[in-house]
């Protein structure tokens, strides 16, 4: 990809525009061995050596961050009254243009995918790709083995919607602890599901998006890198 070397400065650091081209005039910048003082050179991105103040700048047209989100923060870009997941993300993660794919409920925790990528987003996003998403819910009450059928056969929500069949499992010996499949994105879809039958979630934590799972090391509002092979693994089937 080619472009100005003050973008490419700007985006892979998340330094404004203005203090990317103060760092190229000022010598800091090299492109291939060779000191590069114009803001306006074109530089092929992806195959140059490109390093600031001698350090390499390992160039990524995207970044894929996966977040153990924290109850209490919104999926949202911004909100003048309660912090978003954008806020949170560590500055070294920082980006331009980082966005949530995808929505948890303020008090729903677990795997969430924050990228700059809107190709990738609307690819897994998109209702007619049907890519899983699994949750642990914890009930209310506890869950009869009808209910657990009906929810796998596919439920029908309060307001009529139908929905599509999904995989659902008792994980704890008690019965008020299920683990969930779901392959689409209703509004409030788990909780509505299990409302469906009768109970209500207590807390809900997504454990995967595809067949990625939540890296389990990462604390609750810890982030971290996907990495290319990660990533692979949220659209495989
Ligand atoms: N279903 C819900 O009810 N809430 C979420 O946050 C995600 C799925």
């Amino acid at each position: 990809m080619i472009q100005r070397i003050d973008k490419i400065i700007s985006s892979q650091m998340n330094v404004s525009r203005n203090d990317a081209r103060s760092m190229i005039k000022s010598g800091s910048v090299a492109v291939d061995g060779k000191s590069v003082t114009d803001s306006s050179a074109k530089v092929d991105a992806e195959n140059s050596e490109i390093t600031v103040n001698g350090k390499p700048l390992f160039f990524k047209e995207h970044i894929y961050i996966m977040m153990n989100k924290p109850q209490g923060v919104v999926s949202a870009t911004t909100d003048n009254k309660i912090k978003t997941v954008i806020d949170i993300v560590p500055e070294a993660l920082k980006r331009k243009n980082l966005f949530p794919a995808g929505r948890l409920d303020r008090d729903t925790v677990g795997f969430m995918l924050i990228t700059d990528d809107g190709d990738f987003a609307h690819r897994i996003l998109s209702p007619l790709k049907h890519v899983p998403k699994t949750y642990i819910a914890n009930l209310r009450d506890r869950l009869s083995e009808e209910a657990r059928q009906t929810l796998e056969n596919g439920a029908v929500l309060s307001d009529g919607t139908q929905c599509m069949d999904a995989l659902v499992r008792v994980i704890d010996e008690e019965g008020k602890v299920a683990e969930i499949t779901i392959r689409e994105g209703k509004y409030h879809q788990i909780k509505r599901m299990f409302a469906s039958v009768g109970n209500e979630v207590t807390f809900l934590k997504r454990i995967s998006i595809g067949n990625l799972h939540l890296d389990e090391s990462l604390e609750e509002g810890e982030c971290r890198e996907i990495t290319e092979n990660e990533l692979s693994l949220i659209e495989k089937r």
